[in-house]
């Protein structure tokens, strides 16, 4: 850091009085709180001798009412330690160690009456979580909240995966840049993506990844986002700092709260190792235990669906072609049909046919209910009833012919953004999902929200998500939500919000630039820290002038890193997204989707480069079986992986789903080779990935059969 830099900070902060500091549990990392001589809070944090935040302030600013800023005086401070082990209902590992050193500061404002805020630390080895609690105090009642002012001042320019700053969506690919060269506004360039605010040029979002020069990894995010705004962060790019940014309500305010009332927490994880970002638990272990008691009716799946057939136009939504049709007063049945629609009662049951065929848990139908003849684009408030079906789509044959063939029905709420409409329908609907056999729904939030002027990431939004995630569990409902905020652990808290997109999916390559094909080697470092992402991963029909003649669309990887994607984007509610006729052309390659678990005992991160590659081993929940997934950047690479983590002496058997040796994910994406082999937990496995490539494997213990019939795998003893 410049020296003319560090004398700015100290001029502009002042000298510090009631100090106070608290080491992680192992002494990693420090925190350190004081007041500034003007008595605002402040903190820094540390790893060993080297800063990672430097002197920052705290504060927030109130509508008609003195700012709760500076003029502070420590009452009061407490320290504790905590650990404990607990056990999530689903997810990457059986068990999560939650320890950490506390730090709650209780201030007090002179001449404001007697105002309290406390200022509430933990610190973990791998990070740092704080929150802002307001006391019911003085004239602190009801009080609205105009900004809030976190700082993170950075100790130097450093590479930084953003995208843009933005009210309504998360759904851009990364930018990889030092901190004073981002540009928000290359935002507006995504042209594909239906409602965008990117409020200024310099704003970011959150799960933001940065590395310093020295090698450090810096993961800052929030957790438990609850009855508060999304925050992302304002950029200085001149001193290297940052500064939350709330998401505004329609009329600019920010919250509105009730003392006792607290903020979510702001986090910030810190590794040497890449490898440990994405192991870090700091996000889930700072939201709270789950609300719900019996979790028994929650199942993590895998599913199919009548849904990129959509995508591809090769079906449709809509039943007619008809368009200014109302809810009210339409004779759907006298529609015309246009002889395109996907969620007919034949081609619901050739899917659950293939989900049972293939040990498939659900099968999703989006186009099922009345409405998609003008759902979007007119910001119209009632679109869907949610209850509804087209006259093609038998519900009650279709309840008894999944219930025969064992296969979960997943229904589908497009709600086209008008919350206020799902609000009223949404017990209706729940009930009526419950009376025809439906325990899962996935949510939509496509195009500009109703209560018109609110945004996807403002605290009305924020609250209703989670009345949702709230109501369905209450009805004991499983929830997939696209277009929602992105998470921030609160599955912890309500295990039944299996996942969300919340981010740029599988989808774009339908039709869009799609994503480049660095994307899926920052998504674990960036918008799956705050929980799984339904990216619908598995297509095999990797270009899109099949059914688009002449387009230039496709899925930026190969085949067998498709594959992969099963592992390194662990979700709870994991989609086999494409046709069922693209599976049948590739029956070998499909068996890898099949076999793979979607609930995890155990996780490996073997490499990890933010941008370059992701190698992580899994072991499925209860069984003996390990997965891995390899992917690469636009780079080719070998992924070296010792399966030291394997059963002591026993042997397995090793598939291996690799590029084959002239794959490209651009000039020959579907050339693929399986090999199998007998190894132990003293193989070293070799993998080559093409350029966009990846490869999977799955590790099942091998029979008596097998150890005379397979061979070892090479070089091994
Ligand atoms: C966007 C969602 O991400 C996608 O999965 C869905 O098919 C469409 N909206 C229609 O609801
Ligand atoms: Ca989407």
């Amino acid at each position: 850091m410049k020296k003319g830099l560090i004398l700015f900070w100290i001029f502009l902060i002042g000298v510090h009085t009631s100090a106070q500091t608290i080491k992680s549990p192992s002494k990693k990392l420090a925190l350190h709180f004081s007041l500034s001589v003007a008595g605002e809070p402040t903190y820094s944090l540390t790893a060993g001798t080297r800063d990672v935040i430097r002197t920052s302030r705290l504060g927030i600013e109130l509508k008609d009412q003195p700012a709760l800023l500076k003029d502070f005086t420590v009452i009061g401070t407490d320290t504790s330690c905590f650990d404990e082990t607990w056990k999530p209902v689903w997810g990457e590992v059986k068990e999560i160690r939650n320890h950490y050193r506390e730090l709650a500061v209780t201030l007090q404002q002179k001449d404001a009456g007697v105002r309290g805020l406390t200022l509430r630390f933990r610190l973990f080895d791998d990070g740092l979580g704080f929150r802002y609690e307001f006391e019911k105090s003085g004239n602190l009642n009801f009080f609205t909240v105009s900004d809030e002012r976190t700082e993170f001042n950075l100790t130097g320019d450093h590479k930084t995966f953003w995208i843009p700053g933005d009210y309504d969506s998360q759904e851009y690919f990364y930018q990889t840049t030092p901190l004073s060269q981002v540009n928000a506004f290359v935002g507006k360039q995504f042209d594909e993506i239906g409602v965008k605010t990117i409020p200024a040029d310099n704003v970011v979002q959150t799960p933001l990844l940065m590395k310093t020069s020295e090698g450090l990894y810096l993961a800052f995010h929030e957790a438990a986002l609850i009855d508060y705004p999304a925050m992302h962060l304002d950029v200085n790019r001149q001193v290297y700092s940052l500064r939350s940014h709330l998401v505004p309500d329609a009329v600019g305010n920010k919250a509105y709260l009730q003392a006792p009332a607290r903020t979510p927490w702001r986090t910030v994880i810190v590794s040497e190792k890449a490898a440990d970002i994405l192991a870090s638990k700091v996000i889930l272990n700072l939201n709270e235990p789950s609300k719900i008691a019996d979790t028994s009716w929650i199942r993590p799946m895998k599913y199919v669906g009548i849904w990129w057939e959509m995508h591809v136009g090769k079906s449709s939504w809509n039943y007619a072609d008809t368009d200014n049709t109302r809810l009210a007063g339409t004779d759907w049945a006298g529609l015309k049909p246009n002889g395109r629609h996907g969620a007919n009662t034949e081609n619901t049951r050739r899917f659950i046919d293939f989900a049972a065929a293939n040990g498939f848990g659900g099968v999703l139908v989006e186009g099922w209910n009345i409405g998609w003849e003008d759902w979007y684009g007119h910001w119209k408030e009632e679109v869907f009833d949610f209850v509804t079906p087209y006259p093609d789509f038998d519900l009650e044959a279709l309840k008894k012919y999944a219930a025969k063939k064992g296969v979960e029905l997943i229904m589908h709420h497009e709600t086209s953004s008008s919350a206020t409409n799902y609000e009223r329908r949404m017990d209706e609907a729940f009930r009526f999902m419950k009376a025809h056999g439906y325990d899962a729904v996935k949510t939509g939030y496509v195009g500009r929200i109703i209560p018109r002027g609110e945004h996807h990431d403002g605290q009305w939004m924020v609250n209703h998500y989670l009345r949702v995630a709230e109501k369905a569990a209450g009805y004991r409902i499983m929830v997939n939500s696209h277009e929602a905020v992105r998470p921030t652990g609160l599955h912890r808290t309500y295990p039944n919000w299996l996942a969300s997109e919340s981010g740029r999916g599988n989808e774009y390559s339908a039709w869009s630039r799609g994503n480049p094909p660095e994307h899926e080697t920052l998504l674990p470092f960036t918008r799956l820290l705050g929980g799984p992402m339904d990216y619908t991963p598995g297509i095999f029909q990797i270009k899109m002038d099949k059914y688009q003649p002449g387009s230039p669309n496709q899925v930026h990887t190969t085949l067998a890193k498709q594959l992969a994607l099963y592992v390194t984007l662990a979700c709870p509610i994991q989609m086999a997204a494409d046709l069922v006729e693209n599976y049948q052309r590739f029956p070998d390659a499909f068996q890898f989707i099949r076999d793979v678990a979607v609930d995890w005992d155990d996780t490996r991160i073997v490499e990890a480069e933010p941008g370059d590659y992701i190698t992580i081993a899994r072991k499925a929940r209860g069984r003996e079986e390990w997965f891995i997934g390899a992917i690469t950047d636009e780079n080719s690479r070998e992924s070296v992986v010792p399966l030291e983590w394997l059963a002591p002496e026993k042997t397995y058997v090793a598939a291996v789903y690799a590029d084959g040796e002239h794959a490209h994910w651009k000039d020959n994406p579907a050339d693929y080779r399986i090999s199998r082999f007998l190894v132990n937990q003293g193989t070293v496995l070799h993998l080559s990935l093409a350029c966009g490539g990846g490869a999977a494997v799955s590790l099942k213990p091998a029979s008596g059969k097998d150890l005379k019939t397979i061979e070892s795998y090479p070089g091994q003893n």
